[in-house]
């Protein structure tokens, strides 16, 4: 538990830091890195992009992969998750734009699109360390509720309250909000060796109290990481509230 957003966004990106120069990634044992969307991420995103400016940090041999993307929105909409990337991280950092992977949900095959993310995710063996994020309704990644908690990269449809929270997104407009997403698995961030979430605000308190105090259970994704051997939860004050 951290005092407030830009506290946690320190200390996550401080300590995805360290993993990866612990890692010391080479060219040929790149450290694969998973990474989140979302206003969560934003300072530890901020926060890094420092560590890298001050010589601290390097992106050259961390390949990334992304958790989610919408379904039809353009890749250059400001909103689309590709956008978002490059202009909150990618941009910033020096990491080779042939390292970055993010679904493509203007694949012509969603469903090979799919399968073929997982595909890679195995070719680099395996995800290092998986940033991820969480929606109010306890979804990891676009993972929403009743989401089978073996499942692996796919095409969701997007619960209601979902589109309505993203709407904040695309002028308060719910009908701009795509209703579908591509999104890695619950399986698949249960299969990467290091999971570290962040999770800020009020809004995600009751997730996190389902996720944290209650059982495993399909309908609050997250608390499928009780079965993960090296999960981290790092949260703001305003999201214990209800622990
Ligand atoms: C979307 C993303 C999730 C993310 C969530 C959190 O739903 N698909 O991966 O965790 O937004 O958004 P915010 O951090 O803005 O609350």
């Amino acid at each position: 538990i951290r005092e407030d957003p830009e506290s946690v966004g320190e200390y996550i990106a401080n300590y995805v830091c360290k993993r990866i120069n612990d890692f010391n990634p080479s060219p040929e044992r790149p450290f694969v890195l998973g990474l989140p969307t979302g206003s969560s991420p934003v300072p530890t995103y901020k926060a890094l992009i420092n560590l890298v400016k001050t010589g601290r940090l390097s992106f050259r041999n961390v390949i990334t992969f992304n958790m989610d993307e919408y379904v039809g929105l353009p890749r250059d909409h400001p909103e689309s998750y590709h956008s978002f990337m490059f202009r909150e991280l990618f941009s910033h950092v020096d990491i080779p734009p042939e390292n970055v992977n993010i679904l493509d949900g203007n694949a012509d095959d969603l469903v090979s699109e799919c399968n073929d993310y997982e595909r890679r995710i195995k070719q680099y063996g395996g995800v290092e360390l998986f940033l991820a994020g969480i929606g109010e309704d306890g979804h990891i990644a676009f993972n929403e509720p009743g989401s089978s908690l073996t499942s692996r990269t796919r095409i969701k449809t997007l619960a209601y309250g979902t589109i309505l929270a993203n709407a904040r997104f695309f002028n308060n407009d719910i009908s701009a909000v795509p209703h579908m997403a591509l999104t890695v698995g619950v399986q698949t961030v249960l299969d990467s060796r290091e999971v570290v979430v962040v999770v800020t605000g009020q809004r995600k308190a009751l997730a996190i109290a389902k996720a944290i105090e209650e059982g495993v259970n399909h309908l609050w994704t997250l608390s499928a990481l009780q079965m993960h051997p090296w999960a981290l939860i790092v949260v703001d004050e305003d999201a214990t509230l209800e622990l």
